[in-house]
């Protein structure tokens, strides 16, 4: 039994089409990113995926279920993107107030628990409204665990999150797979984050799948997955017709020389622009991995930020 099975799910607001045509398999066990930038329709793809939004067509199976089917209750846990609990209440009474509205069991225990390894310990008894930003993102996504889900919908956990909160909270997760084989979905902004959680990345771009695979997939595996950067002092010359060999991208103050096997195809380049660059006028030769910054800006012509 798969995950999550999508087919060609749609969501239109009026006149915006949010999601697009989506089809999507995700396999038990597996981190499953949705990368993509503001307004992608991430987060719309999640709301149906929880049963919040009913599509406007396509349809969904959620372990095997209606995304609406009481059962998924105590087996979905969700971390909405917006804040979710109660300002005036402690993390510690908020935590007790959602485990019994869960009928979780040992909850006084779990609670505990949970403020330990979310690092809310110290901060139990101060007023939710209060906590610092980190603090609040871990008490909404520490509510998400207060039941071992089979399968955890994270709506953008890492935003507005400091890097020691993240890093974190990548190690809880990990050890929770380790543990229990749960399924991830999460969304993400963030290339970082995909990059270094997911088992499998969808990038999503106005509704649609992009690209999908394991980030070294999408990155190209090494192989032909390099990108050499030369940066110029001034702009360069008129190189019209002079690379047609490569996919080289010119910019201002830019020549990128992108899908390199870098090893077998730099000393060829080095020969070519040695007679149409002079050497003064090169600030930086850099070669670095495809990122899947990369890859988003291949498909779309956009950086993943803009
Ligand atoms: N309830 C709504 N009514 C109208 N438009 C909406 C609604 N929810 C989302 N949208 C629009 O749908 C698109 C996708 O939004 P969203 O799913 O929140 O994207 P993401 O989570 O990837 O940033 C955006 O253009 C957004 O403005
Ligand atoms: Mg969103």
């Amino acid at each position: 039994m798969l995950a999550v099975k999508t087919s060609r799910l749609s969501k239109v607001f009026g006149d915006v089409v949010a999601v697009d045509g989506l089809s999507l398999e995700v396999k038990q066990g597996e981190v499953f990113g949705l990368l993509g930038p503001n307004g992608a329709g991430k987060s719309t793809t999640i709301k149906m995926l929880t049963g919040l939004l009913s599509p406007t067509s396509g349809t969904i199976e959620v372990l095997g279920r209606h995304p609406t089917d009481q059962e998924l209750l105590t087996s979905v846990g969700y971390v909405p993107q917006d804040l979710v609990f109660y300002g005036h209440l402690s993390a510690k009474e908020n935590l007790e107030l959602f485990a019994n509205c869960m009928e979780v069991e040992n909850a006084k225990e779990r609670v505990t628990e949970l403020l330990r390894l979310f690092e809310l310990y110290e901060a139990k008894d101060r007023r939710a409204a209060v906590l610092s930003g980190g603090q609040k993102r871990r008490l909404n996504v520490a509510i998400a665990f207060l039941l071992t889900p089979q399968l955890l919908i994270l709506d953008e956990p890492s935003a507005g999150m400091d890097p020691q909160s993240r890093n974190m909270l990548w190690e809880i997760l990990e050890g929770m797979r380790e543990e229990s084989n749960i399924t991830v979905i999460l969304t993400t902004h963030l290339i970082e984050t995909a990059d270094r959680l997911c088992n499998r990345v969808a990038i999503v771009d106005h509704g649609k799948v992009i690209a999908i695979g394991t980030p070294s997939e999408l990155k190209g595996k090494g192989k032909d997955g390099e990108i050499l950067e030369i940066v110029l002092n001034n702009s360069p010359p008129d190189l019209m017709g002079k690379l047609n060999d490569y996919d080289v991208e010119i910019t201002e103050h830019m020549i990128r020389f992108r899908n390199l096997d870098t090893f077998s195809e730099l000393p060829k380049i080095v020969e070519k622009l040695n007679g149409l660059i002079p050497k003064e006028s090169i600030r930086s030769f850099n070669i670095r991995q495809k990122t899947l910054e990369d890859v988003f800006i291949a498909h779309t012509g956009r950086s993943l930020r803009e």
